[in-house]
């Protein structure tokens, strides 16, 4: 038996449909922009392996910083416990973000959870009676029951909708009960890459301001460069309270994640023992996750990465600018993305179609429905990027034909 057909007997795979979909793709090693399969292919990783892959696969400064730590240092509770990279990263990112505290976990819907029951807490503590979240249309922060809560995606919470907590999408106004606004800044992924001005952005940091309550920050997906700025924030000159990290926090490398807030957050926390934040995981702090987000942040200032991003967007842009006109292209930084005229939403049928066809061409590609698009990782040369460009327009005039 080959890899997928062990698979099909034993595996449970996310969002997947197993009797419909192809199977799955058996995926041996992986170096920079390549994944190489079991039978002798070489496929373009044309979305950083959902949204994770930062420099590139298998990084040879990444691999050395792991292996150094975990010879060293592999795991160690957090709770009562300190370790050199989780202070030193700490420092970093407080430095880079503006924000005084981080707190860890291990994936994009534990920093979104984290900080849901941080900002819920803030208020307890202060003794003020602010319970209501807001978030956006179509907004996208997770699968865990918190960070679902907060989604706005009908296809995914529908079935669930009896275990959420109540949430109202913004409408333009922020009541005085309200506890905090998500939002994925500038870039809303799984909604169809689309693509928000920084004043609207501006205007609900200000709306936020006004009504005194806290504006969360979910750059799960757009953080560390994707959108040419290391943080999307930074395009609206905006400081969140509670900022969500994970994905390419590590470089893609490893399950981490963190979550960010103000002092003035922290302290609200500090004082008799029923104050505390009880919550934590296992791997909260993983010194083996920090190491390399330290690496990452290295490579990004030692080998001027957000320039490399920015080059790669614009060949992106310029590849897929034959497509205007008979679809909609939009983008930011290195996220590039063509909705094809369809019906369905995600379960459009044209997504499998164009999936199938990337395939073919050697390339791996997840369209969001009728949303075909481009994440690539950031070590894409030049005609690589012209190449993904080339492709996706092949496939959007193959299937519009
Ligand atoms: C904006 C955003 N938030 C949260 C998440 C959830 O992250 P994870 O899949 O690591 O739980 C995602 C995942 O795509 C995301 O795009």
């Amino acid at each position: 038996m080959n890899l997928p057909e062990r698979d099909a007997r034993v595996l449970w795979h996310p969002y997947t449909q197993a009797l419909s979909s192809p199977p799955p793709l058996p995926i041996v090693s992986a170096e920079g922009a390549y994944l190489f399969t079991e039978d002798g292919r070489r496929i373009l990783d044309g979305i950083s392996s959902w949204w994770v892959t930062l420099h590139g696969h298998g990084h040879p400064r990444l691999v050395q910083a792991l292996a150094r730590q975990a010879k060293s240092l592999d795991h160690v509770l957090f709770a009562g416990v300190t370790h050199p990279p989780a202070v030193e990263l700490a420092e970093r990112l407080s430095a880079l973000t503006g924000l005084d505290r981080v707190f860890y976990s291990d994936n994009g819907s534990t920093a979104v959870e984290v900080a849901l029951k941080m900002a819920f807490q803030y208020w307890r503590n202060r003794g003020e009676r602010r319970t209501r979240f807001l978030a956006l249309d179509g907004a996208y922060h997770g699968d865990t029951v918190g960070a679902m809560s907060v989604s706005g995606i009908p296809l995914f919470r529908d079935t669930f909708r009896d275990l959420l907590f109540r949430v109202d999408r913004f409408e333009g106004s922020i009541g005085d009960d309200v506890a905090g606004v998500l939002v994925e800044p500038i870039l809303q992924g799984a909604r169809g890459m689309r693509v928000h001005p920084p004043a609207f952005l501006a205007g609900l940091a200000a709306l936020c301001r006004e009504a005194g309550t806290l504006l969360i920050a979910d750059e799960v997906m757009t953080g560390f460069g994707r959108t040419g700025r290391m943080f999307a924030c930074d395009h609206a000159g905006v400081r969140p309270d509670i900022l969500c990290l994970a994905k390419g926090l590590s470089a893609g490398m490893l399950p981490f994640a963190a979550t960010l807030a103000t002092e003035e957050i922290f302290d609200a926390f500090v004082g008799d023992r029923a104050r505390t934040f009880f919550h934590g995981h296992s791997f909260t702090g993983n010194p083996l996750g920090c190491a390399v987000a330290l690496e990452s942040l290295a490579i990004f200032e030692e080998e001027r990465v957000l320039d490399r991003v920015r080059a790669i967007g614009a060949r992106l842009e310029a590849g897929l600018a034959p497509l205007r006109g008979i679809a909609e292209v939009r983008g930011i930084g290195a996220v590039w993305a063509v909705e094809v005229p369809a019906a369905g939403g995600y379960l459009a049928e044209v997504g499998p179609r164009m999936a199938a066809a990337a395939l073919e061409r050697a390339v791996l590609l997840r369209p969001l429905g009728n949303v075909l698009y481009a994440m690539p990782p950031y070590c894409l040369a030049d005609g690589e990027a012209d190449r993904l460009a080339r492709v996706m327009v092949e496939i959007v005039r193959e299937v519009l034909r």
